[in-house]
């Protein structure tokens, strides 16, 4: 550069240095009001297209929070577990914890379907997903949250992390716990989390091992579950996670869990003698503090790394990259 540009040139570079800084520390930030202005509807058109797909089926509320929780945890909420299988691109929808078991893809296309009619390019398939699951909450009774927007949605997918990342039903508590350790959340964050399972549906092959060999399960609960759940075949055959109130988003799965009636043998590790039997009582003799908690510990889910500002795209059709 010409010494004579020097002075204000370096001036300039101070500013735009200083401005550099802090657009890229606003755009690495969520905001609840990101599509005021671009897309004001937006929240409503999610929140009237997941409460007509609720009342039609209950159990899709379940399915919309559990496809949020499984975008999340494989490489932050950016919307990959959306992508279909290309040529180019191994998805995450066959993966071994979402095949034939993550449900409610099409409730999301036509979230956004009505959305890019509205306001074309503008709402990521990411933001959909994480506001659906609050609303299927709110739907079956559950708390609200403020949910952060303007994650943008990723270019790529990976079968491989949504193998290792997402955590098994046959995992003992330390292994839970490190599960979420991994992704920055503590025991009780992790306790809460799972009370997600006080609403939705698990497959026989999910929880089979424990009616038929575990000792942690009470005697009349299990036999109840063989009917439905045979010694072989059955695979796909469903239980509710929480049989006293399936659709209800209560705190019916901890009471459960202290009557040892919890579904899967990862529910049933979190009260079995451990050090995480104590934030289960609490829970399940204080509906309040476990819905404040939840809520809080959702909100935090939803942080997980998402793509934005440049990174990432809008995609226009959240089963392929634009
Ligand atoms: C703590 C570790 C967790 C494990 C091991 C686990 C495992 C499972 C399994 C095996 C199923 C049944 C899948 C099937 O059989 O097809 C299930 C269902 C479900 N999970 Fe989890 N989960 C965990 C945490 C979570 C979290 C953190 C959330 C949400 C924030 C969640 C939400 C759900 C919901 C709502 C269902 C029912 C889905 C439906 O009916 O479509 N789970 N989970
Ligand atoms: C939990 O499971 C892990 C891995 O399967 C195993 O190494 C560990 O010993 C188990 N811990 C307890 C307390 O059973």
């Amino acid at each position: 550069m010409a010494s004579k540009y020097s002075f204000p040139f370096s001036k300039f570079k101070f500013f735009s240095g200083l401005f550099f800084i802090l657009i890229n520390v606003a755009s690495a930030q969520l905001s609840s009001n990101f599509y005021a202005t671009t897309c004001p509807k937006a929240l409503a058109t999610i929140k009237s297209e997941v409460k007509s797909a609720v009342s039609k089926e209950a159990r899709m509320g379940a399915s919309l929070l559990r496809l949020h929780f499984h975008d999340c945890f494989v490489n932050g909420c950016d919307a990959s577990i959306l992508l279909d299988d290309t040529a180019n691109i191994k998805g995450e929808k066959k993966a071994g914890p979402n095949k034939h078991s993550v449900r409610g893809y099409k409730v999301i296309d036509n979230v956004k379907s009505r959305l890019e009619r509205l306001c074309p390019g503008v709402v990521s398939c990411a933001d959909i997903v994480a506001v659906a699951a609050r609303d299927s909450v709110v739907a079956l009774g559950g708390p609200s949250w403020t949910v952060l927007l303007g994650r943008r949605d990723s270019t790529t997918a990976s079968f491989k992390a949504a193998n290792s990342n997402l955590p098994s039903p046959f995992l003992n508590l330390s292994g839970l716990i490190k599960a979420f350790s991994k992704k920055g959340f503590t025991a009780k964050e992790m306790v809460a989390l799972s009370g997600s399972h006080t609403i939705g549906k698990a497959r026989c092959v999910s929880f089979r091992p424990r009616i038929y060999s575990e000792k942690t399960i009470d005697s009349s609960f299990a036999t109840s579950l063989k009917a439905k759940c045979p010694r072989r075949g059955g695979v796909n055959n469903l239980s509710p996670l929480d049989t006293r109130s399936p659709t209800l988003f209560d705190n019916a799965y901890f009471k459960n869990l202290k009557s040892h009636k919890g579904l899967l043998h990862s529910d049933q590790q979190l009260f079995s003698g451990g050090s995480t039997d104590s934030q289960v009582n609490a829970y399940s003799s204080n509906l309040g503090y476990f819905r404040t908690d939840f809520a809080k510990a959702m909100v935090k889910m939803g942080n997980l790394s998402p793509p934005t500002g440049k990174r990432g795209q809008i995609r226009k059709n959240c089963r392929k990259v634009n």
